[in-house]
């Protein structure tokens, strides 16, 4: 960004060193499928308000792609840009994805290549825990996470989000969670850009990261991240957490998990690493707003 670069370039480069460490939840390292297996989803999503345009009438060109239900990939956030780039679709998956990945020049690799040594003990661990006919009664809000996500926004105004996962531990194959669907992991629109992780299935409901940007505008990030947030935990007792850029450079971040690791980027001071508070929420009543 400092160089002039974009804000798709930036999410997904962010993304890519993110998803080439094990220590996240996305690319190598993802966790495992009840069988054992690597099954991720990736999307990216831009924004740009057109020239000569401006206040609510504003127009605004969207343009967006993702893929679920990968593993011959170690960058899916790669395959969902040329998704978004290569294709009339917006989102693809499991062969089909694959063979855009071969068409477009996607690096491809074997699904074992994605599996850490911690995810395959994690994996066995939750099934001695639970046994694996129980284990999808663990996607609930405290499941491993551990998701990763960017958002940007470029000299040009334009924003982009980009989120990867390999989902959530315990989960049946075939479950596909939020981080592809646009509005649930993701969101760019005129107000900016969002990107979240946690309980997928009730960032889907809650349609998250849309439900950030529309805030925009009335409210500060800051405070359309948290309440965000609060309306999911009061709608589904789950755990999650949101990233979100508007589109003059103002940041917010908010979770209400046991912790969101967050860093953040700008020309005047540079690169600085977050300890975001757990969001102070009323504690639901027993048998109210889970999943
Ligand atoms: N937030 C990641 C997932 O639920 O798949």
């Amino acid at each position: 960004l400092r160089g002039g670069g974009n804000a798709l370039e930036a999410v997904i480069a962010a993304v890519m060193v993110l998803e080439d460490d094990a220590l996240f939840n996305a690319g190598y390292g993802s966790v495992l499928t009840t069988a054992g297996r690597v099954e991720m989803d990736a999307a990216v999503m831009m924004a740009r308000r057109l020239r000569g345009i401006s206040g609510a009438s504003a127009r605004v060109e969207v343009r967006a792609g993702g893929v679920v239900l990968v593993n011959r990939v170690r960058n899916p956030i790669l395959l969902a840009r040329a998704v978004m780039e290569h294709t009339a679709h917006v989102l693809m998956g499991g062969a089909g994805a694959h063979r855009i990945a071969r068409a477009a020049g996607v690096p491809l690799c074997r699904p074992e290549d994605l599996v850490s040594l911690r995810a395959r003990q994690r994996w066995k661990a939750s099934l001695v825990a639970l046994g694996a006919a129980k284990a999808a009664a663990h996607i609930d809000g405290d499941a491993h996470h551990g998701t990763v996500g960017a958002v940007a926004v470029d000299a040009q105004g334009v924003v982009a989000a980009a989120t990867s996962t390999g989902g959530v531990t315990g989960k049946r194959p075939g479950r596909i969670g939020d981080s592809a669907i646009i509005g649930a992991g993701l969101f760019a629109g005129g107000g900016g850009a969002a990107s979240a992780t946690g309980a997928g299935e009730a960032i889907i409901k809650a349609a998250l990261c849309r439900d950030t940007v529309m805030r925009l505008g009335r409210l500060s990030p800051q405070v359309a991240a948290a309440r965000a947030v609060a309306r999911l935990h009061q709608a589904t007792g789950a755990q999650a957490g949101v990233i979100v850029v508007d589109r003059n450079g103002r940041l917010g971040y908010a979770h209400n998990a046991d912790a969101m690791e967050t860093a953040l980027f700008d020309p005047a001071g540079g690169i600085r690493y977050l300890v975001v508070p757990q969001l102070k929420l009323p504690r639901l009543r027993a048998g109210t707003g889970r999943r």
